[in-house]
């Protein structure tokens, strides 16, 4: 099959507009009234073709976010095109049953073209989910979930101050499929809901309002090995969900509403349980809804719940070819800049713990190469010179902070729009070990290629009020491409490098921290 995908250019929305040239009538589902682009469904094991057409003024390559395809059509910006070329991606679909998403990565404008309309969800299908049977068709319902700004036109608003960079751009209305006010109206059966942040940098906390608990059923790489019941699941952009609810044994007209949640500690300022600096009117870490259910129509049979959905083969460290050395990705939050293993980003720059051998599983570690005495027998932070600058810190201005839990883990206040003192230096505020972060936040760490599975968690220093808030919401069992670190985590992944050589990006799903730079290659070879 083929399909052509063509951004347009609106005066301010950007979008894909996708025709299917040749293959099954299903591969293209528009959302009605959407600036998204369409649906593209695929099987496992089909061959694709995909002509990408740039119409904008502006050079743009699409990335295939969560499948596993050749370096050479994974979206590397070493393969931009400018207004008027075309780009042809020709792969096949190796991926398991699961949702994935399509969005553009030229370096420096991903966050900007995202925001503005490019982006579209992936549906892979294949035997195993085949078999499960599960809700399907009318009943399974994507949820694509952004927040957006708009002026008094109903425009578009993004802007790129120094500090929406830092923090993360957000938007003060929740659109879900690219509409305000998004309902459902459902009939008194089970659905399956795909889940997708496709927010440039907001994080959620997603529960039933009736504190009916979230069934989930698979994440970003696919189906879990069993449903898992949460009174809250925790989504950070790129990330995704796959959930079932059931809405038999409801009455006509009852409702329900998916809301995020109160929490804290994924922003600066947040970490003693407050919500944070991020100049949005609607805070992250508030209270407020994503959308509403009614049911609408009886029905008398609904599908049961699977209770075995797959069988997920579990890596240990021992199954890797590092168990003793872990590949580091370290995440250093320096002054004005967001990078990763110490170094912006930049094409030609594979430092040796980013060369990766061909065909190996490895043992990876993420963690915050600032902050903290890592008390123990392994020092990333310096081991792999993520040391860099001083914390100096221009053009912000500082308001107090405030010390938790004794003196330890140490939230820090900040506030926009104190540019006029340049150079505010602040000392490096750790005393003696198991200190938390200063100035420290939520990162939702992407890696291209194959998905990963996570080995652990653990805390540099002790559990702060937001880590605490956020905990429970982590779905880890499964496949993921993409995992939310908190302030002061470690998390241990384990990653197969198997079937193409070349360069793989890894990045900061913020996308604002992404266009800062917070990305860098692994070339596998
Ligand atoms: Cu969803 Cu490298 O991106
Ligand atoms: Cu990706
Ligand atoms: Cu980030």
């Amino acid at each position: 099959s083929s399909i052509g995908i063509l951004p347009g250019n609106a005066t301010r929305v950007q979008q894909y507009f996708a025709k299917l040239v040749k293959g099954p009538a299903n591969t293209l589902t528009q959302l009605p009234g959407s600036y998204l682009g369409p649906i593209l469904r695929f099987q496992k094991g089909q061959k694709i073709r995909i002509n990408l057409h740039n119409q904008l003024d502006e050079v743009t390559i699409t990335h295939w976010h969560g499948l596993h395809v050749p370096a050479e059509v994974d979206g590397h910006p070493l393969y931009a095109i400018g207004k008027g070329e075309t780009f042809v991606y020709e792969f096949e679909m190796l991926n398991r049953a699961s949702m994935n998403i399509y969005h553009p990565h030229p370096h420096n404008t991903t966050a900007k073209q995202v925001y503005h309309g490019l982006a579209g969800a992936i549906l892979v299908n294949d035997d195993e989910e085949k078999r499960l049977e599960l809700p399907d068709g009318e009943f399974e319902i994507p949820v694509v979930i952004q927040d957006r700004l708009f002026d008094n036109q109903n425009q578009l608003i993004y802007a790129r101050h120094m500090h929406d960079r830092m923090m993360g751009f957000y938007g003060d209305r929740i659109l879900v499929n690219g509409l305000p006010n998004f309902h459902l109206d459902v009939a008194s059966r089970a659905y399956r809901l795909r889940v997708l942040n496709a927010s440039t940098a907001r994080i959620y906390k997603l529960a039933w309002d009736d504190n009916t608990p979230i069934t989930v059923i698979g994440t970003d790489g696919g189906l879990l090995e069993k449903p898992v019941k949460k009174s809250y699941v925790m989504l950070a952009p790129g990330e995704r969900l796959d959930l079932w609810v059931d809405f038999s044994g409801r009455k006509v007209g009852s409702r329900l509403v998916l809301r995020s949640r109160e929490f804290s500690g994924v922003l600066p300022g947040m970490m003693g349980g407050g919500r944070g600096m991020h100049g949005s009117s609607l805070p992250v870490g508030s209270d407020y809804p994503i959308f509403s259910v009614k049911v609408v129509r009886q029905v008398s049979d609904s599908p049961a719940l699977p209770q075995k959905l797959s069988i997920i083969k579990r890596y240990t460290a021992a199954d890797t070819a590092n168990p003793q050395k872990p590949v580091p990705i370290g995440i250093s939050e320096g002054p004005m800049k967001m990078v990763l293993n110490g170094r912006p980003y930049a094409y030609d720059d594979i430092q040796p713990n980013e060369r990766i051998p061909f065909d190996t599983v490895q043992l990876m570690e993420i963690f915050h190469a600032h902050g903290g005495g890592h008390g123990g027998a392994s020092k990333p932070a310096t081991r792999h010179g993520g040391e860099e600058s001083g914390h100096k810190m221009g053009g912000m201005g500082m308001r107090g902070m405030n010390h938790e839990g004794g003196g330890k883990g140490m939230g820090m206040g900040m506030r926009h729009g104190g540019g006029e003192q340049g150079g505010h230096k602040m000392g490096r505020m750790m005393g003696g070990g198991g200190m938390g972060m200063m100035m420290s936040m939520a990162h939702p760490i992407h890696l291209h290629g194959q998905y990963f599975q996570i080995l652990n968690r653990s805390l540099d220093g002790p559990e702060s009020k937001g880590y605490a808030s956020v905990k429970d919401g982590f779905i880890e069992g499964g496949w993921k491409d993409t995992v939310l670190v908190m302030p002061g985590e470690r998390v241990r992944i384990i990653k197969p490098f198997q079937d193409f050589k070349g360069l793989f990006m890894f990045h900061c799903h913020n996308l604002e921290h992404e266009d800062m730079g917070m990305m860098r290659d692994f070339s596998v070879e």
